[in-house]
């Protein structure tokens, strides 16, 4: 079993990069098949979904633009607390087909934000794809409608994902060593 360590944890070999790829390209020809024809708009969520999104547009092969943005949170001033906003979005995708590319899904707050604020630009159709989704933590209804793996509640870090900041560059995926 392959160990690493990031910082002050150790994590062990999860998901080789062949195992991934397998997957990506499932996503991609489900991608396809859905939405080849409609010039899609890749939407990227900085920074964790780096790697994935370069694996997944590249196992496309239709017209479709790219584009990144990261979400950012910040106290609100009302009751509702915290507020999400898109840095960097300078497309109008009013009338787009928008795929939103993310690295993982955990409550599912971010992207029920990232949903909301999207639907104000009157867009088409908004799709969801993520690399993972932690279906036991989800705390909100959302439609997720491509995903590579779903996993258990565990920390996973590795192609793209990170903890503190560090292990993105690993080339596979890592969980948490309790
Ligand atoms: P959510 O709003 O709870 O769905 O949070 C999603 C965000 O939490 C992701 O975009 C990641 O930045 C981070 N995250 C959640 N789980 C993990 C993990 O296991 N490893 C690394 N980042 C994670
Ligand atoms: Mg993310």
């Amino acid at each position: 079993m392959e160990i690493v360590e990031v910082k002050d944890k150790k994590f062990s070999l999860f998901l080789s990069q062949d195992k991934i790829k397998e997957q990506v390209k499932r996503m991609a020809s489900e991608i396809s098949a859905d939405i080849a024809g409609k010039h899609p708009l890749f939407l990227v969520i900085l920074n964790g979904s780096f790697i994935f999104a370069a694996d997944l547009l590249r196992e496309l092969d239709f017209p479709c633009e790219v584009t990144f943005t990261r979400v950012a949170s910040y106290e609100g001033t009302t009751s509702t607390g915290k507020v999400k906003e898109l840095i960097g979005l300078n497309e109008n995708i009013e009338g787009r087909t928008v795929v939103i590319v993310e690295d993982i899904i955990d409550s599912g707050v971010t992207m029920c934000e990232l949903l909301k604020i999207l639907a104000k630009k009157n867009p088409a159709d908004i799709r969801v794809a993520s690399l993972f989704v932690k279906p036991d933590n989800l705390k909100v209804e959302l439609d997720i409608h491509y995903r590579c793996f779903n996993i258990a509640n565990d920390f996973i870090v590795g192609y793209g994902l990170d903890y503190d900041q560090e292990g993105r560059n690993l080339p596979g995926i890592y969980k948490i060593v309790e």
